[in-house]
Formats: C-alpha cells, sequence, structure tokens
C-alpha cells in the first residue's frame, strides 16, 4: 500500500493517505527549542531538554495525540473539522487532504466543504519557539463566517516524568491567565513575588504563552478538561462544538492554550493568521507574538530561511543515479536523518521519552560520521566535544551528560558517575570509534593540523587529539583477555552482549586493528617511527590471534565468554553466525581474500532476508550463555536475530570495498526506507527515516520496522553509501574515486564540494560493471589512477571515470 511519494524537488515527503499504519513524524527546530510532529499533527515540544525541558504534551504508547490542533468550524452550519486530518477525523471521501513533511517545517493541505486550509508548522531558525501558520482560503463562491482555534495542551511540569506519573504535585503548581494575545501557562505562579534569582526548593516561576497573530483572540481557554468537555475527546471538543472558549482560566486543572479567531472571509478571499507557541516569560512573548503582525510576509522569509540553511548542506553531495530510491535518500532523506541523529543524539522522538540526558558516546562518535562530507565543520567541533569526553586513560565516558564540563567529570571509576548516568562501567568499542570519524574528518577536508589541536579529558589533563587516539589505542591495549583480543568490558558495539570483562570480542579486535592502521597513518604524517614500529608489532600479534583462533572455516567467530566458552561458531544450536565480524572482518582491512568472500558469502546465505542481513542467527532461546541478553527479546527482534539497520551500513560499505556492487547496491534496496514505499504497510515506519530495527523471520511480523528516526543506520548507511557505492574515498592529500555499483547501471553523476573547490563528477559504465576503472580524467587530463590530488583541484574541477 502507498501512503504517499517523495517530491525531490521540493525535498519533501508528500503523505496522501492520512490514515497511514503508525504516525509518521519530522523535527522541527534544533537543540534549543525542539518539536517532533506526525502527519496528524500529533507530537511533544521541549526547550533544551526532551526529558526537563517538556512544554507540549504527548501521550506514548497512546494513539498519536495530543497534537498541535487547529480546528476550523462554519459557524453558519456548525459544521468543524481540523486543519491536519486528526484529531476531528473527517470522512476521507469528502475531506482531502495532504502532508507534506519538508526540511525543518510541516504542511497540512486540507480541502473540505469549500475551505482550503494550509497549517505549516516550524522552528525559526536560531529561535526558540514554534510556529502554526494557518492560510485560509474561502474556495466556495459564497461568503462565510468561521471560527480559527489553535489547541496546545501544556504540561503541568517541565520534567516529563513529573507531568506523567506525579500528579498530586504536578497539578497544583500551574495555571493560565489571558493577557492581550495569548494564554499564558505558569508553573510555580505562586513564586512571582520572590525574586528570579531567588529559586525556592530549586524552583522559579517558568512561564509558557501559546498567542495569536494576524488576528484578534474572540475567546480563549486555558483549562484543557472545560476546553475538550467531559466524557469528550480532541475529536469533538466542547469549545469547538459551542463556537465559543468561554474565556476560562486554569488553576489547579490540566492547563492548556487555546486560541479561537473568528474570520469572515468573501468568494475567492483568503487570510493568514499565526499562532505560536514557547517556554517564555510574558514580556519576551509579547514581543514574539508582535514581531508577526506582518503575518504573512514573515513566515514566508522564515520558511525560505529554513529552507536554505537545511538545502545549502545537502548541495555539498548531491547524486543522480538510475535509482531513484538511492537518489532521495543520499540526496535529502538520509542526509536529514543524520542531522537529526547528530543533533538530537537519542534524545526525543515519539520511542524515546527524552530521559537519555546525555550522548551516547559511541552513538554520537558514529552519527557525526553521517555529516562529515555534508558540514565537516559543524562534525569538527563535535569531534572535539567527544575528545573532551575521553577520559585520561584514554576510554570513553559511556554517557557524557548535555551538561559535560570537560577537566571535571567523574568517570566510571567513581560511584557517583555510575549513580547519576546508570552506566557501572567502561565499555569496550566507545574510544574505538573515533578512529574512523577523525580520519573521515580528515580525510574530507585534509585538515591534518588538526591533529595538533589540543582537547582537555574529560576528568583531568589536557592532549593533543593525536594524544587523545594514542591513548584511546593504549586503553584496549592495556585490557586485553586471556587470549590477547580487546576484553569485553561492560559490552561492545551490541549492548546485549556481555562477553564479560575478560571475554573478548572480534567485532572490538577488528575495530582494534583498525584503529592502528589508522594511527599508524597519522603517526607516518608526524613522523614518529618508534610508535610506528610498536603498532606494527601489536598489529601483527592481533592479526596472528584473530587468525588462529577465530575463524572458523567460512565465518569469523562472534567472541570468546569470559569463562572461556566460543561464541558464534559454525556448530553452535543458536547464533551460529553472526552479521557484524563478518562485515568488520573487511571493514578493518583485516580479512585476506579468501576470509573476506567467503564470510560475506556466509552471510548473504545464512542472513540475509529480503527486509536486510540479521544481526545474528538462529535467535536464542533455549542456548543462550548467560551474557547473551538477547534472549529477553522475542525471537527476530532487536538483537535477537532481527535486522539491526545500522549493521546493514557495514555491509554495504563491506561489500563495495571487495568491490561487489551489485550485492551492495542489494543490501541498500533491503533496507533503504524509500525502496518500501510501495508497500509501507509492511514495514509500517515512515518510507523516508531510519529505523533501529526490522524484525526479522523468526517474527509474525517479518518486516515490520521500528525505532523511528534516532538511529546509528542513517550514519552507517549513508557512509556505506557515500564511501561504498559511490565510492568517494577521500584521504588528506586527494580523493580516490572507487565506484561499487549495480552492474546495470550505465552510469551517474555527482557534484561535490570537496575543500572549498566544486567537483562535477561523471561515471561511465559502457561495459556494464560493478567496479574498477579503465579510464579517468580530471579536467580533461588523462591520470593514470582514479584519484584526484588535492593539487589538481580547480574552482569547479570536472572528473570523468570510465569504469
Ligand atoms: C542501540 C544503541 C547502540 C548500540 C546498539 C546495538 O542502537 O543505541 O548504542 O550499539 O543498540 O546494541
Amino acid at each position: 500500500m502507498k501512503y504517499g511519494f517523495f517530491d525531490d524537488e521540493k525535498r519533501e515527503y508528500v503523505i496522501t493517505r492520512p490514515d497511514t499504519p503508525a504516525p509518521w513524524a519530522n523535527y522541527l527546530g534544533s537543540p534549543d527549542y525542539g518539536a517532533i510532529i506526525s502527519n496528524n499533527a500529533g507530537g511533544y515540544s521541549f526547550a533544551k531538554s526532551g526529558a526537563n525541558g517538556r512544554l507540549l504534551r504527548y501521550v506514548f504508547n497512546g494513539n498519536d495525540q495530543p497534537g498541535r490542533y487547529i480546528y476550523i468550524r462554519d459557524n453558519e452550519t456548525k459544521d468543524y473539522w481540523s486543519a491536519s486530518w486528526q484529531p476531528v477525523g473527517k470522512d476521507l471521501n469528502e475531506y482531502k487532504s495532504e502532508c507534506r513533511h519538508g526540511t525543518g517545517y510541516s504542511i497540512f493541505n486540507a480541502d473540505y466543504a469549500g475551505i482550503k486550509s494550509t497549517a505549516t508548522y516550524y522552528v525559526p531558525l536560531n529561535s526558540a519557539y514554534e510556529i502554526w501558520a494557518l492560510k485560509i482560503t474561502n474556495d466556495s463562491g459564497k461568503k462565510r463566517e468561521l471560527t480559527v482555534t489553535g489547541f496546545a495542551e501544556f504540561t503541568n511540569n517541565s520534567n516529563y516524568e513529573q507531568d506523567q506519573v506525579n500528579l498530586q504535585y504536578s497539578l497544583f503548581i500551574s495555571r493560565t491567565l489571558f493577557e492581550k494575545n495569548r494564554v499564558m501557562q505558569q508553573i510555580h505562579g505562586n513564586l512571582s513575588d520572590v525574586e528570579k534569582s531567588k529559586p525556592v526548593d530549586n524552583k522559579i516561576v517558568t512561564e509558557r504563552f501559546f498567542g495569536i497573530a494576524g488576528a484578534e483572540a474572540d475567546s480563549w481557554c486555558g483549562d484543557k478538561e472545560r476546553f475538550v468537555g467531559l466524557y469528550r475527546s480532541y475529536k469533538n471538543p466542547a469549545g469547538i462544538e459551542n463556537g465559543n472558549l468561554n474565556n476560562i482560566a486554569s488553576y489547579n486543572e490540566n492547563s492548556c492554550g487555546a486560541i479561537s479567531a473568528k474570520i469572515s472571509l468573501n468568494p475567492g478571499e483568503a487570510k493568514t493568521i499565526a499562532f505560536i507557541t514557547g517556554m517564555k516569560y510574558s514580556d519576551e512573548a509579547d514581543r514574539i507574538i508582535s514581531s508577526y503582525s506582518d503575518t504573512e510576509n514573515k513566515i514566508n522569509t522564515e520558511l525560505n530561511e529554513l529552507k536554505n540553511w537545511w538545502h545549502s548542506k545537502f548541495r555539498n553531495l548531491q547524486v543522480n543515479t538510475p535509482s531513484k530510491e538511492f537518489n532521495t535518500m543520499i540526496n535529502t532523506w538520509n542526509a536529514y536523518n543524520c542531522f537529526m541523529t547528530f543533533i538530537w543524539s537519542r534524545a526525543a522522538s515519539f520511542i524515546y521519552c527524552g530521559l537519555r540526558n546525555g550522548y551516547g558516546y559511541r552513538d554520537t562518535v558514529q552519527d557525526i560520521q553521517g555529516i562529515i562530507h555534508l558540514a565537516p565543520e559543524m562534525a569538527k567541533e563535535k569531534i572535539v566535544f567527544m575528545l573532551s569526553a575521553q577520559v585520561n586513560n584514554g576510554g570513553g565516558l559511556p554517557l557524557v551528560k548535555f551538561t559535560h564540563n570537560p577537566g571535571h567529570e567523574d568517570t566510571p571509576d567513581d560511584a557517583s558517575y555510575v549513580k547519576e548516568t546508570g552506566h557501572p562501567a567502561y565499555r569496550a568499542d566507545d574510544a574505538l570509534w573515533l578512529f574512523p570519524t577523525v580520519y573521515k574528518y580528515i580525510a574530507e577536508t585534509g585538515d591534518l593540523a588538526f591533529l595538533d589541536q589540543k582537547v582537555p579529558y574529560a576528568n583531568t589533563d589536557t592532549g593533543t587529539v593525536y594524544d587523545h587516539l594514542k591513548r584511546a589505542v593504549n586503553f584496549s591495549a592495556q585490557r586485553l583477555g586471556p587470549h590477547g583480543l580487546p576484553a569485553g568490558l561492560y559490552a561492545d558495539w551490541n549492548d546485549c552482549l556481555r562477553l564479560g570483562k575478560n571475554g573478548e570480542s572480534t567485532f572490538v579486535a577488528f575495530q582494534y586493528y583498525y584503529a592502528m592502521t589508522v594511527i599508524r597513518s597519522f603517526a607516518e604524517y608526524k613522523k614518529d617511527s618508534e610508535y610506528i614500529s610498536y603498532i606494527n608489532d601489536k598489529q601483527a600479534e592481533l592479526k596472528k590471534i584473530l587468525n588462529e583462533l577465530c575463524w572458523n572455516t567460512d565465518r569469523f567467530i562472534r567472541g570468546f565468554t569470559e569463562a572461556g566458552e566460543t561464541i558464534g561458531k559454525r556448530t553452535d544450536p543458536e547464533a551460529s553466525m553472526w552479521l557484524n565480524p563478518q562485515s568488520w572482518a573487511v571493514i578493518s582491512g583485516f580479512a585476506d581474500e579468501e576470509q573476506s568472500e567467503k564470510s560475506l558469502d556466509s552471510v548473504n546465505r545464512i542472513l540475509n532476508t529480503k527486509y536486510g542481513a540479521l544481526l545474528m542467527d538462529p535467535p536464542y532461546h533455549s542456548h543462550a550463555f548467560e551474557g547473551a541478553l538477547a534472549v529477553i527479546y522475542n525471537a527476530g527482534t532487536k538483537e535477537n536475530a532481527g535486522i539491526f539497520s545500522q549493521s546493514q551500513g557495514w555491509l554495504i560499505l563491506a561489500e563495495s570495498l571487495l568491490n561487489h556492487g551489485n550485492r551492495a547496491f542489494q543490501y541498500f534496496m533491503e533496507n533503504a526506507p524509500a525502496a518500501w514505499n510501495n508497500n509501507a504497510e509492511i514495514r509500517k515506519m515512515e518510507p523516508y527515516c531510519y529505523g533501529q530495527f526490522t524484525e526479522g523471520k523468526a517474527s509474525p511480523h517479518f518486516g515490520r520496522s521500528h525505532v523511528h528516526w534516532l538511529t546509528g543506520t542513517a550514519s552507517t548507511v549513508m557512509v556505506g553509501c557515500v564511501e561504498g557505492i559511490l565510492g568517494l574515498r577521500p584521504d588528506a592529500a586527494g580523493l580516490k574515486i572507487s565506484p561499487s555499483i549495480p552492474s546495470e547501471w550505465k552510469g551517474f553523476t555527482m557534484e561535490k564540494n570537496f575543500r572549498d573547490k566544486r567537483l562535477l563528477i561523471t561515471v561511465e559504465n559502457p561495459e556494464g560493471k560493478e567496479s574498477g576503472c579503465s579510464e579517468f580524467y580530471v579536467n580533461g587530463k588523462k591520470l593514470e589512477e582514479a584519484y584526484i590530488p588535492q593539487e589538481m583541484l580547480t574552482e569547479t574541477t570536472e572528473v570523468k571515470l570510465i569504469m
């Protein structure tokens, strides 16, 4: 079933059937003020923190309610509907609706009873409040008298949990009042005579506003129960049915902001108004609302700014391949998804409630990789931040608090850190993710001087970036298990695999192997010969152990438990085949040709499905060892033989590195949201964003996907496609181009900004190959290999590769 389509020109996903199999969401705003909105206007908002700055309420596990509702009432017929299909939910034969999710904005077009409306929701750039703009047009040929009402349901406490569960407290701190053009909600309003700078029991007055611009408020309501009415719902609120909100304030009730305006429209006439909401004190709210007096112009200007901001980032890489799905993902949706994970980490979605008040180390360091080619300066800032969350022993802080204070943090060795974050110990992989990330940043920009930049450690001490990386190597080197492989510590990438403190993980071993290759290249640049020979020895030792102990005929094992049990042998009754060790054996440069080919063939044979490759198989059920936490999940779910989407990106990359373009692209398509657009009822999730996992073949809902938007998948697939399939592989001195594409592609083009120059790249594939280069030209000059040295870059550099 198809619910919508990609409007690639506008970079919008257009939902033409609003009864989607799940709420299909979009993000508005920035870390300062964030909002999530579904295709039925459901969703919530928060200032600064999803957990502690929640101002619009949303009920998780609910019915995609409440939301940012705009009701329209015909005062003659008394019929009413909403600007988004829900909550009123008119018969879709009569109510025409279209939702356009764009970059940082969502538009709802509705056409009902001769009235057309366009509701546009966005957070203006660099602002901390949100706009619900409504353009309403009389398309009916006769004069119409309408009442338009905006409704926002406030939380009673900025802390999401307090609002949801501590009602004996949170109900009695909230009240609303009306001023001029806005409902003001006050939390702890009774503290208004106590100075703002002097909190009582850590509390101060907090204010939220819901205002109107472009029209006069005719009536208002600040009490949710009175607005909705007893035994009613958002579908038929009393205040809407009556056509009057009766100017009701709340005091010890659930607060809301609701404002009605009366609008008369002659035939063909249109009017634009805006509802504005945010967490601001009254004077600031007044200033904000007043600035929208020229409503329509201001809104258009702001929307253009927003689009320009986003689209200019995307323009740093645009591709035109024969695959529409690939183009839309790489040019817009995967890129947008990467920025969302980069900016929001795992803070807020319809699945993440915002309670994780910090950055997961490994997650964020990986998220950065997804945007390096689009916004290297943003990437650099975050890399420095994450380096500053590395403890001076080289390990990463498992959780980096949003309030992170470099040089002054406690570590997993301190009880206080464990208590505050809930993370009991170091994980084996965290700091190792720095290697691909720092490498990619330097390769994209050529900024080798970055290695000498000084960055503080999380707890104490300062060192150059190079020093940070050396300590990360050292962290692993000093924590080896009995076989000499990196010890499992608390966990590796797989949260559900507890091999034990002295267990050993092949995945981490491959990361460690790769880290040594990266740092050797930096050591060569720094002419650090002593360190080079140290690394050479270490890497050779590791290689020997991996070859002797971890290769198992046609696959790499997953590791050893602390008790000495081997995990992931071909003869194991469960979990005998694991995906990540196979892809990482290739990515790390460890596996020889035979191992690479065999292990990826095994993946294809044993793990692949039409929705992507399983994380492992068979699922744990009767044979789980003590640390096989995946067994707690239903078979075919998440780490227990689900199709863990993040791992698909590594598989795409690994196949590409082996020049298997057909397979790389096959894996891309199996898991690409856009590729399921016409069968969206199977995947259920948004066809324009990645999810954490898809249910595997052991599940009765094989193919259904979950945990939308905030997933490491965004960055791994992006890297798999850009570096892998498209073959854009920069290094400090230039750019190598090594596409690994489906043989049926006759060619493709790319436009890429690279070190302030514009590259126009054409790839031709007359003989239907999967990889390779027979001729290569830079600005018409034929070169021996498909590599553009930095010196050859001109303002616009034309590149041609014939495969
Ligand atoms: C989730 C976590 C991530 C972890 C992965 C695999 O995506 O956010 O940190 O690596 O699961 O367990």
